[in-house]
């Protein structure tokens, strides 16, 4: 480098990027201003002369979906090269559970709860991706849901506030590390603002209602986590708020994102969203939709070009104003800078560790670990150490699936590497045991019985059954949703055929979404819930089965007994007339001709009860956990101070092994009903047989700030329960004041 040109470089860093982005700016014409609004979908294989000139003539200012590294470089060449002012371009991509090593899915990432796994699985995944060239990721997707045939599900950090903000800030954490332009950072997005975890009856896309009240203290909290800790851009959702649709929605993005928060990142639509207004029945035409998108907040146009035809126009008529243009493309160049792309937009692949090496599929195999919850395990039958040295019968068309163990968005995985379940079993078993592995079912989804009889001979053949079945990757995830979340196909058929074998069934789910295990779960003597666990999920699994590792996976979202108890969520309100085992009356108990007041008289179905089939926070052990000695520093204390609570765990089983333990409250008395329980705190212990631990956790009195009913956050006092426990049945608890 020469001496004039370091002189060139050195007063650039010494400017700050504001000054930076005013100095390009005040370059810029309205049309190269414009093309930085502009995303476009790659067009993959050899770039066509129209985008060429595209890129040279600064109309656009990013790309999706383009993973060919020389392919990206020759497009970064091109804007940085060709084009007047030399500005280089996002990429982006849905790098969401991991590029090529596929992590679990990030509902089982939630699983783990487990922020320094998911920052480090996150790392992980933005290292190889940014090997690509790829700067930028469409997540973390930190809607909150409690719906469970929403196929988005899995690609959810759950149905809690707050452990959707610890991991989500987490993700973001691993994707950007400390500095965007550090090899290995590409800027996060947080997804999708907002309210797109309640689509009505989990149909995606569909309609969003959602009160203020409850906006702001259930589904925005994870958004303004991943806020204050820098993020840097943030996606609009497809569906509609309240009968606006988010990629209009100045309360949104400006009133709750911009004015309230003080976020300076860029706004994204999602695909083609700003087009939609129209088909929302929000605006009439393109030229109005792009208006509404703009004078709401979005500052980028992902895939419909309606920024690129329209905002001229719009411009030259004075519908919309320059500083408003202004302000969109300095919100996306500031992130320009922050990744140093003006120093170097160009990658060189060589300088990232390989992808698929073996440090990432060990972190691989470790989030696949903690993320599977053991859901039963009657009379103990596992681990099956005690078969290891017999025959074990290995069912199913999950059991051997490279492919669909990998969940929903792997457009970048390798499912050649991925250890599936039979493989990974008969490895580990070796020459001692035997598997007789029969497939019996196609897919999931398959209604012929025809392998059946091949799968209950072997069966009856073997010392004991692991089914492998639950719902392929296509079953869940954007635009597939479920209104029935039984195992589908003929699974529960084939299942209680192999209970007719007298042998012990061990149960194994690969799904994205929680099922209604109600119709086969006393057909099985166990059951461990693995999501989609990635490419080392058979290893896992197999591990688990057989007592190399207990499982130390917990529910991040409630179980249903049955689909039509949705929304169950365990931070429900405790309404006037609570349900208890006292009240509750099952519909076969009624007498014929029964008077109304025979009946309970409060909140329950008369046929599934009120309560879940799994809890939140649950999920067994091969150790067992006693929870004892739970004390708070003291009884009361006064806003603006803090209580410590200590709770003594000790794992009383005979093998090491991992808890989660959760902290919950609840405010009895306030100006709005709160929730019986909100989740407060955790932490993964890992305790040797035999060894208990002191847990301590600070509840300070920010904690305990809620949105009242003028829609202002208060720390109101009164009266506090706590809980601390390995679930949020969790029963052991104290009180405690907090005094003004
Ligand atoms: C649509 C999805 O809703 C969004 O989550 C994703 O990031 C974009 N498409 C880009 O693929």
């Amino acid at each position: 480098m020469t001496s004039e040109n370091t002189t060139v470089l050195e007063s650039a860093n010494s400017q700050s990027i504001d000054e930076r982005v005013r100095a390009l700016m005040n370059e810029m014409t309205l049309a190269e201003k414009i093309g930085q609004t502009n995303q476009i979908n790659a067009a993959h294989g050899e770039i066509p002369d129209w985008l060429r000139g595209s890129l040279a003539h600064g109309n656009i200012g990013s790309l999706l979906n383009e993973v060919d590294v020389d392919t990206v470089n020759e497009l970064q060449r091109i804007a940085v090269q060709e084009s007047r002012l030399g500005i280089p371009l996002l990429i982006g991509r849905d790098v969401i559970h991991g590029f090529k090593t596929v992590f679990p899915i990030p509902i089982g990432q939630a699983a783990t709860w487990n922020p320094e796994l998911v920052e480090a699985s996150a790392r992980i995944a933005a290292e190889e991706a940014a090997a690509t060239g790829v700067n930028w990721t469409f997540a973390p997707m930190i809607d909150v849901t409690r719906d469970p045939r929403w196929g988005r599900i899995a690609e959810s950090l759950g149905e809690d506030p707050f452990l959707a903000s610890a991991l989500g800030i987490a993700m973001v954490a691993g994707f950007q590390g400390d500095d965007l332009s550090a090899l290995g950072s590409i800027a996060a997005c947080a997804k999708h603002f907002a309210g797109y975890g309640a689509s009505e009856s989990g149909r995606d896309y569909n309609t969003t209602s959602i009160p203020e009240i409850e906006l702001r203290n259930v589904y925005l909290p994870p958004f303004n986590a991943v806020a204050n800790a820098g993020v840097a851009s943030f996606m609009t959702s497809f569906s509609d708020l309240n009968g606006v649709p988010s990629t209009g929605n100045k309360f949104l993005l400006k009133t709750i994102l911009r004015d309230e928060w003080g976020f300076t990142g860029f706004v994204v639509s999602d695909w083609d969203s700003i087009r939609q207004l129209s088909d929302h029945g929000y605006t009439e035409d393109d030229r109005h939709a792009g208006l509404a998108a703009a004078s709401a907040g979005v500052d980028m146009d992902m895939a419909s070009t309606i920024f690129a035809e329209h905002l001229a126009p719009l411009v030259e008529d004075g519908e919309l104003s320059i500083a408003m243009i202004d302000t969109m493309v300095a919100n996306i160049l500031r992130v320009k800078f922050q990744l140093g792309l003006f120093e170097n937009a160009f990658t060189e692949a060589n300088a990232y560790a390989k992808p698929l090496n073996a440090e990432h599929l060990a972190a691989a195999k470790r989030s696949a670990l903690q993320s599977v919850v053991l859901l039963k395990n009657d009379s103990r039958v596992l681990p099956l150490s005690q078969f290891a040295t017999k025959t074990l019968a290995v069912i199913g068309p999950m059991a051997d699936e490279p492919y669909e163990q990998l969940g929903t968005w792997v457009f970048d995985g390798v499912p050649e590497y991925s250890r599936t379940p039979l493989e990974s079993i008969r490895s580990l078993l070796g020459e001692r045991g035997h598997v007789n592995y029969v497939r019996a079912m196609e897919t999931t989804r398959s209604k012929s019985d025809e392998g059946f009889a091949q799968a209950v001979e072997a069966a009856q053949e073997s010392d004991a059954v692991i089914f492998f079945g639950g719902e392929e990757s296509i079953l869940s995830g954007e635009a597939h949703s479920r209104a029935n979340i039984d195992l589908p196909g003929k699974q529960a058929e084939l299942i209680k055929a192999l209970r007719d074998s007298g042998k012990p069934i061990i149960l194994v789910v690969m799904a994205g979404r929680p099922l209604t295990l109600t119709n086969i779960i006393d057909d099985v003597d166990a059951i461990l819930f693995a999501w989609h666990p990635g490419t080392m999920g058979g290893l896992a699994i197999a591990d688990l089965l057989f007592g190399v590792e207990s499982p130390s996976g917990k529910l991040p979202v409630t179980f249903p007994r049955v689909v039509g108890q949705v929304p169950i969520y365990y931070a429900h309100k405790n309404t006037g007339r609570p349900a208890s085992q006292d009240t509750f009356v099952h519909m076969d108990d009624i007498d014929a001709n029964a008077a109304q007041t025979s009946l309970g008289m409060t909140s329950f179905h008369l046929d599934a009860g009120f309560t879940p089939l799994f809890e939140f926070g649950y999920g067994l052990s091969y150790a067992e956990f006693v929870y004892r000695s739970l004390n708070l520093s003291r009884d009361e204390f006064a806003i603006g101070e803090s209580v410590t609570a200590t709770v003594t765990v000790q794992n009383v089983g005979d093998v090491d092994a991992d808890e989660v333990v959760q902290l919950y409250i609840r405010d009895l008395v306030a100006n709005v009903t709160r929730p019986v329980r909100q989740l407060k705190g955790f932490r993964r212990l890992h305790l040797q047989a035999g060894e208990s631990q002191e847990v301590e956790f600070q509840i300070a009195s920010t904690d305990l700030a809620f949105y009242g009913v003028d829609m202002q956050s208060v720390i109101e006092p009164g009266e506090f329960h706590v809980w601390i426990g390995g679930a949020s049945s969790a029963e052991l608890w104290a009180r405690f004041r907090l005094v003004p």
